[in-house]
């Protein structure tokens, strides 16, 4: 098939390579002319594991294109697919649609056959029947089609994802479109990769419902983790005692410094609105949004009580910063309200992330700051002289890290494990003052 994918963000970029591996013929096009060079020039313009190879075995072969010209990237395309960027619109907290009607547009007025358009942006319900109107209001007479495809990847493990998903979500509204897209998943649905075909709408809600549903498992598992705090309980044993319970089980139950990242934060908003508007405002979505926000400000706190309740003039190491392991990605990470509550209260910060340094300095860099502030260049350079150390994020380096070499770098012993990364039983007995969640 000839496939022309929108957007060389994580998802377009990464669903364009993955689809060339099936054996597609791909043409990724981005209106972003240094990103198409970067990739055309051998680069990859985001951190993602093992997606290199992918990419570079694809463009060896000549199955997977990069431009920046949209009309010629259409020329005997049979399918469009939908990746640029939904971001949440400011003043309203809803997705902002404006990238994916423009692109939509953009497709109809460069076409010469019918194509059928892809959503794998994460839209609310009811973008697919605003696509499909744009396409035929644009071009009546060629009677073009749409699909709903969501993505499940995750960032770090986004190629795995998508060559082994759980699931393939197809929401088509007929026979010729389920086509194209059983051609498109050919492969995998000869592999026995499940398949559910929807409508449109419900292609769309299965998207937000599945990402705020593992929203909800995770700021639940925290809550969990806080009870145990108070009542002695050890959270680890908590959820996999619950997680033995196959109707439960233990994905997502991961207790931390709250869930970040492009999509929990962005889709459990945009839920509450699509539920609003569709005359049903939800209850327990809210909860969760205001839990993690909420929990964020409390991690602050935590350090602060480590730390003996003030760490005024105090020396803090930050290790990590991006949201989670395996990306440079600092959206909506815990660290961008953990630090500056930290520097508010009168602490100074030693930072190091192995990956996300240059995408940190990006959102933590502020002149009001700065001067509290120091970004390092290795774990050893940040612990060095610390009074206390604080796990962010869970990287493998930090879950390696060596407590007793640590020891001779420190000023003061203080460990505050915000993902449960560390034997504490070890740390204690080495001396450590060792704070961890819900244990
Ligand atoms: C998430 C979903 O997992 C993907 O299925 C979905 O496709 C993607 O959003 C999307 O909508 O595009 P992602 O944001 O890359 O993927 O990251 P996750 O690995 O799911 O982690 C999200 C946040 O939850 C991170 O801050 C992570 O640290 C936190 N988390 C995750 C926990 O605190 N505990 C856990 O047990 C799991």
């Amino acid at each position: 098939m000839k496939l022309v994918v929108i957007g060389t963000g994580y998802v377009g970029l990464v669903s364009g390579a993955c689809f060339a591996d099936m054996g597609h013929n791909v043409v990724c096009v981005d209106k972003v002319a240094s990103k198409i060079k970067t990739l055309e020039d051998g680069g990859i313009p985001i951190y993602e594991p093992g997606l290199d190879e992918v990419v570079l075995r694809n463009r060896k072969a000549g199955r997977l294109l990069f431009t920046t010209s949209l009309k010629d990237a259409l020329k005997d395309a049979q399918a469009v697919l939908l990746a640029v960027g939904t971001p949440t619109d400011e003043l309203s907290g809803r997705a902002d649609l404006k990238y994916v009607f423009a692109a939509t547009k953009e497709v109809a007025e460069n076409i010469e056959k019918p194509v059928v358009v892809i959503t794998k942006s994460t839209v609310p319900v009811g973008t697919g029947a605003k696509v499909l109107e744009i396409l035929h209001k644009t071009r009546p007479e060629l009677l073009c089609e749409v699909a709903s495809n969501p993505e499940f990847l995750r960032e770090g493990s986004a190629v795995q994802d998508f060559m082994k998903p759980d699931r393939v979500i197809i929401g088509a509204q007929s026979e010729h479109t389920k086509n194209i897209m059983q051609m498109l998943y050919s492969k995998m649905i000869g592999e026995g990769t499940p398949v559910l075909f929807t409508n449109i709408a419900t292609a769309e809600l299965i998207k937000y419902a599945s990402n705020a549903f593992l929203a909800m498992k995770i700021a639940y598992a925290n809550e969990v983790a806080d009870i145990c705090e108070g009542v002695g309980a050890d959270v680890d044993l908590v959820i996999k005692g619950m997680g033995m319970d196959g109707r439960i089980g233990n994905k997502y139950m991961q207790p931390g410094p709250g869930y970040g990242g492009s999509c929990f934060p962005k889709d459990t908003m945009a839920l509450t609105h699509i539920a609003t508007d569709a005359g049903h405002p939800t209850k327990i979505i809210e909860a969760v949004i205001n839990a993690n926000d909420l929990r964020k400000e409390n991690m602050a706190k935590k350090v602060i009580s480590a730390c003996g309740g003030s760490v005024k003039g105090k020396e803090i190491a930050v290790l990590g910063l991006t949201f989670k392991a395996n990306t440079d990605d600092m959206r909506y990470s815990p660290s961008l309200v953990i630090i500056p509550e930290l520097i508010k209260a009168g602490a100074k910060i030693r930072a190091f992330d192995p990956v996300g340094m240059e995408e940190a300095k990006k959102e933590l860099c502020n002149s009001e700051r700065d001067d509290n502030l120091q970004f390092c260049s290795s774990t050893n350079e940040a612990l060095k002289n610390s009074d206390a150390a604080v796990i962010l994020t869970e990287w493998q380096e930090f879950k390696e890290l060596d407590l007793m070499a640590a020891k001779k770098l420190l000023r003061e012993l203080v460990l505050v494990d915000l993902r449960n990364l560390l034997d504490g039983n070890k740390a204690v007995s080495l001396g450590y003052k060792y704070v961890s969640i819900g244990r």
